[in-house]
């Protein structure tokens, strides 16, 4: 492989930031917009709700004017756990919002508790029954003091959603410091709200009375950037990245830099050099940002399984991460979990075969390794990478990797 390819929108800002359209009385252009199957279900919700909708190439145009709906059907939260970030802007706009519970998914169970702690807080009262949350704030939203117990990124949205239009200030501690959390910000800044400190521990948040529209570009997705490192890490291939964020792929870069690569930094522009001899990574820990991120752990594990010697995955945001290591060893990698941790013993050469995808990281993970494997590798389970990965084997046929979509 070799060349340049363009990382396209961040789906983690997409989705909140979509989801803050609804607060808005007036059009959110959106740029840089993602398509995504994850994009999709939430522009199907959106519309459930009330909203029109029109894409324009990369963008989105919503006009939230006539929103009605409070309910997300159950097929539709299905569709995508992460629609749980609706329940703070269908309050903030509704005063009310009814959904079904997110429960498990592909990661393991989802839990809300630190998002329904802190809704109510701000004045929600919650109440469970038959698989289905209903939520309501007769009241209406008040701003307080709230500490989160971990800084969850979904939790952090939700408070910024639910109190952009609250009565008074509302001053969040260890919220998540996530890039995506100050695209969010900023995204409901240019909409008139009074938004600081994003990206920081501690978020103020003054309420006001209503968000007007805005024009908006979505930032570039950092772990789109870290899965086309990996691919041409693991193939050896000089590759260039336009269109990212080098401030955000800092933790991410420290690790390929470990493992012996090299890297050429151009404003927007990323050049990465790998070696010839791929070198073990000593320890990836996952964590919030600015740590490692969890979503990078699967798409980066195929270098340390080329590289030589011995690296250490420890993941410590979700416990069920580890579903393509059983599929990486079928490619021939050498790999051993026990809890949160995996041994990756480096091996020579990759041999290809049939591999299934559980998720959606875990799939970019096995075709990153499937472009380094020996002969053809088949990855089943594609749409699990199609909610998160604009063509991922577009972007990777463009740099000259031998991939076909068969069906
Ligand atoms: C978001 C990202 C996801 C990423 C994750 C961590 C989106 C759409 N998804 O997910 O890609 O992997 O951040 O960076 O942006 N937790 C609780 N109670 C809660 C909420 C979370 O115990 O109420 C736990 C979770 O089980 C998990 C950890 O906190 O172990 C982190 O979750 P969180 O940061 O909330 O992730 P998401 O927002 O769901």
């Amino acid at each position: 492989m070799e060349g340049e390819v363009t990382v396209h929108g961040a789906k983690n800002s997409a989705l909140p930031i979509l989801a803050a359209c609804l607060l808005s009385g007036g059009e959110c252009t959106l740029h840089n917009c993602p398509r995504l199957s994850d994009v999709d279900a939430t522009l199907k919700i959106l519309r459930h709700l009330g909203c029109r909708v029109k894409r324009e190439g990369g963008t989105v145009i919503v006009h939230a004017q006539s929103v009605t709906g409070k309910e997300i059907p159950d097929t539709l939260m299905r569709e995508m756990r992460s629609s749980i970030v609706f329940l703070g802007a269908i309050l903030a706009r509704m005063g009310e919002a009814r959904l079904s519970f997110p429960g498990g998914c592909e990661l393991g169970p989802r839990p809300i508790d630190l998002h329904l702690a802190a809704l109510k807080k701000l004045g929600v009262q919650i109440r469970e029954d038959h698989g289905c949350l209903h939520c309501s704030a007769k009241h209406g939203l008040r701003g307080k003091r709230i500490h989160l117990a971990f800084p969850s990124v979904g939790a952090t949205e939700n408070v910024m959603l639910a109190a952009v239009l609250a009565k008074g200030t509302t001053i969040l501690t260890n919220a998540a410091c996530e890039p995506e959390i100050c695209d969010l910000a900023d995204f409901l800044n240019a909409c008139g709200a009074k938004i600081q400190g994003a990206g920081d521990s501690t978020i103020s948040i003054q309420g006001v009375s209503r968000l007007h529209g805005c024009e908006h570009t979505i930032i570039p997705d950092r772990i789109v950037a870290a899965t086309l490192l990996s691919a041409a890490a693991v193939t050896h291939s000089r590759v260039l990245l336009r269109r990212v964020e080098p401030v955000h792929l800092e933790s991410i870069l420290s690790v390929f830099e470990e493992a012996g690569c090299q890297f050429r930094c151009e404003g927007k522009e990323l050049e990465i050099l790998p070696p010839a001899i791929l070198q073990a990574v000593k320890h990836v820990r996952t964590m919030p940002y600015p740590g490692f991120p969890t979503d990078a752990q699967a798409p980066v594990m195929p270098v340390a399984c080329l590289a030589k010697g011995t690296s250490v995955f420890v993941e410590n945001i979700f416990e069920n991460r580890y579903k393509h290591v059983g599929e990486l060893v079928r490619l021939g990698a050498s790999i051993k979990v026990e809890g949160r941790v995996a041994v990756v013993e480096g091996v020579s050469r990759l041999s290809g075969t049939a591999v299934q995808a559980a998720d959606l990281r875990g799939g970019a993970a096995l075709t990153v390794a499937g472009l380094a494997a020996e002969g053809i590798t088949q990855v089943w389970g594609v749409n699990y990478i199609d909610r998160g990965y604009e063509s991922l084997e577009g972007m990777l046929h463009a740099l000259g990797a031998n991939i076909t979509r068969i069906s």
